[in-house]
């Protein structure tokens, strides 16, 4: 299976960096899977990204790789609070995963507040910027680490 983990990025993240950078911040969506490559391969891990604005290229992208993939980091971004096809689509393939969100979802408004994720989720990481891709990424190969 090697020691692949995906990265997965939803609507509107390829604005990072300018897109209302007091909500998101000011890094771009390059930067951020820049730092994540890198930890990833210092931890002897191979992240493999995908960001897309569509739901079903998202829905395509994990069929293609769920299954040969150790786990997965999703910002799933809009489609959070939307698509049951994306929850439906992460347990077709049955992989382990950390939603994460930039801002703190739970300090916006109320339709922010409802995942579809969530609950298949191993856990939740959302309001501190950038950084929730790196939290991410360290829960989910602690978890990998318990519990395999
Ligand atoms: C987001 C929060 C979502 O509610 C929003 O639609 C996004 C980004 C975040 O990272 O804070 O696109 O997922």
């Amino acid at each position: 299976m090697g020691n692949k983990i995906l990265l997965v990025n939803g609507p509107n993240l390829n604005m990072l960096g300018t897109r209302e950078p007091d909500k998101y911040g000011r890094l771009t969506l390059n930067e951020i899977v820049e730092n994540l490559s890198k930890i990833s391969k210092e931890n002897g891990f191979i992240l493999k990204d995908f960001q897309s604005n569509h739901e079903g290229e998202i829905i395509d992208f994990l069929h293609r790789e769920g299954a040969s993939s150790k786990g997965l980091i999703i910002n799933a971004g809009a489609y959070t609070h939307t698509s049951i096809a994306i929850r439906d689509a992460i347990l077709s393939v049955s992989i382990p995963f950390v939603e994460v969100h930039l801002s703190n979802v739970y300090k916006r408004e109320d339709f922010r507040k409802n995942s579809y994720l969530s609950d298949i989720a191993i856990g939740v990481i959302s309001g501190f910027g950038y950084y929730v891709y790196e939290l991410g990424f360290y829960a989910l190969v602690n978890y990998l680490e318990n519990n395999n």
